[in-house]
């Protein structure tokens, strides 16, 4: 495993399980030759020889809470009668001073209405509850960033290469089919292509979100700068010395919630476009989601998965690996259920994202 580490690429042309492995990937790993030490090494097969998966732990199933509209709508209601109730009283005082002029009763001048000690109570209520209503939920956002767009170090255009090129997704996110990040890809991943691609010139001119031009051959060079590569001399390069670009992370989910990536791609067969939206549109990406609880739970709500049945002829259809849910299984056969979802399978237990 540390000579694979350390050059991985020198291994695969010994070693036939290296090489068979090394084939089988859509993405390669950058060389660390010259740039870890042994303990480092150490550490690292130390690391992956004791890891287990992790075990979650969490709070008993429960139903979580339907998102705050009915909140709103009472509060609003509630405001409206208050208006009506102050408004009564008012008409009520009025007609009441109309009674006792009429009747020649003598009564003290009312107070006007913004020094009586009711209206000031009643006021501070109802700003508390609007107030209180309106931070609460500014607090929850805190921290979320739908359409978050950093600037990153290379203007690298999604829209170029799995738009227009239509690079597959996966040919640089390819870890996302096993395993719970999508991961972004290494300088030796563009250099496969950049190393006979030197400048850009046959797609369309790109443009930043505040309108400023983009020379796409200087992006490249800026690429090259990483990789430590000079196109003038393409032989000299040595794919050991690039240093990684630091791309800005867009998406960002609290350290409170588990996210993987396969359970939604190739059990949920989610398209990526689902979540991200159309990143093969964008230049830049930006976060299209809002990540929020809410998203999660109303998607698993109405989202069926790929239930394993059989019909009539005992033909079996869907994912095996849901075979163990006799009930539902039963349930389809005698017609009591049609599908069944994400939810139907535990997808709203809150120790299935929480741990
Ligand atoms: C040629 C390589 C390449 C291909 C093909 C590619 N990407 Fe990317 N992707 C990157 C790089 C590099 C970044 C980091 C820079 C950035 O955010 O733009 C990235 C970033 C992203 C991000 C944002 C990650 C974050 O920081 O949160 C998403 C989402 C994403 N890609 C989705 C896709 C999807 C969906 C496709 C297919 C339609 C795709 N990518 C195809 C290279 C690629
Ligand atoms: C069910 C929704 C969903 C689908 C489908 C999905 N993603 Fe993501 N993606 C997310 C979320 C949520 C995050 C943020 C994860 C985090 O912060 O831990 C994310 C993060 C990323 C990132 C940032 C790096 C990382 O792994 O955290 C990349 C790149 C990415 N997605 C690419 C893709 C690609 C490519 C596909 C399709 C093959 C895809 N995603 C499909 C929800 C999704
Ligand atoms: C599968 C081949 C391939 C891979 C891998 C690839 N590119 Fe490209 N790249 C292209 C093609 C094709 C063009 C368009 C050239 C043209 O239109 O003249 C391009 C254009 C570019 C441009 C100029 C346009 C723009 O997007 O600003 C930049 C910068 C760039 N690539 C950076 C990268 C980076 C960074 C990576 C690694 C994350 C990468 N490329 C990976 C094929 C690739
Ligand atoms: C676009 C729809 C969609 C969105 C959005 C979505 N999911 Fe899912 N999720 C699915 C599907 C479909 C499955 C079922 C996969 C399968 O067949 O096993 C699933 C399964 C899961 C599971 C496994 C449930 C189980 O019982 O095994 C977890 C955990 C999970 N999702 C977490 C999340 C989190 C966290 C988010 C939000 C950040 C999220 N999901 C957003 C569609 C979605
Ligand atoms: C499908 C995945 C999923 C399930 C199931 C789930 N949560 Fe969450 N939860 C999330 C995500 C994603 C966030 C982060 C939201 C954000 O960043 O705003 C979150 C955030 C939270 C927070 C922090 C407050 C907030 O809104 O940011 C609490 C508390 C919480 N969840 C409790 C629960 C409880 C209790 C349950 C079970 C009844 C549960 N969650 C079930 C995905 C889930």
């Amino acid at each position: 495993m540390q000579q694979w580490i350390v050059n991985w690429s020198k291994l695969a042309k010994t070693d036939a399980h290296a090489a068979e492995v090394a084939a089988s990937r859509p993405a390669v790993m950058q060389i660390f030759e010259g740039q870890i030490t042994q303990p480092e090494l150490d550490a690292v097969v130390d690391y992956v020889d004791k890891w287990q998966p992790p075990v979650a732990t969490g709070p008993a199933q429960g139903q979580p809470e339907g998102e705050g509209h009915g909140a709103l709508i009472f509060g609003i209601i509630s405001l409206i009668m208050a208006l009506i109730a102050l408004i009564l009283m008012q008409v009520n005082s009025n007609l009441k001073k109309l009674s006792d002029d009429s009747e020649g009763i003598l009564r003290p001048e009312p107070v006007p209405f913004y020094k009586n000690k009711v209206y000031i109570a009643l006021f501070s209520i109802v700003l508390f509850v609007v107030g209180g209503y309106y931070t609460a939920s500014a607090l929850i956002d805190f921290g979320r960033q739908k359409h978050y767009e950093p600037t990153q170090p290379i203007f690298y255009s999604h829209k170029v290469h799995a738009g227009i090129n239509q690079i597959n997704c996966l040919y640089c996110h390819g870890a996302a089919m096993e395993s719970r990040h999508a991961a972004i890809p290494s300088v030796n991943v563009c250099m496969n292509c950049h190393k006979t691609i030197n400048s850009y010139t046959k797609g369309p001119e790109l443009t930043r979100p505040d309108g400023s031009k983009v020379d796409g051959t200087r992006e490249i060079e800026k690429l090259y700068s990483y990789a430590g590569f000079d196109p003038k001399n393409a032989a000299a390069w040595d794919p050991s010395k690039a240093k990684p670009i630091t791309w800005t992370k867009i998406h960002n989910l609290p350290d409170h919630v588990y996210f993987n990536h396969s359970q939604h791609i190739k059990a949920g067969k989610v398209q990526c476009q689902t979540c991200h939206g159309e990143i093969t549109n964008m230049d830049e990406v930006y976060q299209f989601s809002e990540l929020s609880m809410g998203w999660c739970i109303n998607c698993h709500r109405n989202t069926k998965v790929d239930f394993y049945k059989t019909d009539s002829s005992g033909k079996a259809t869907g994912n095996k690996f849901y075979s163990i849910y006799e009930k539902f299984h039963d349930d389809i056969k005698s017609g009591k259920m049609d599908s069944v979802t994400v939810k139907d399978i535990g997808g709203l237990e809150c120790q299935k994202c929480h741990y």
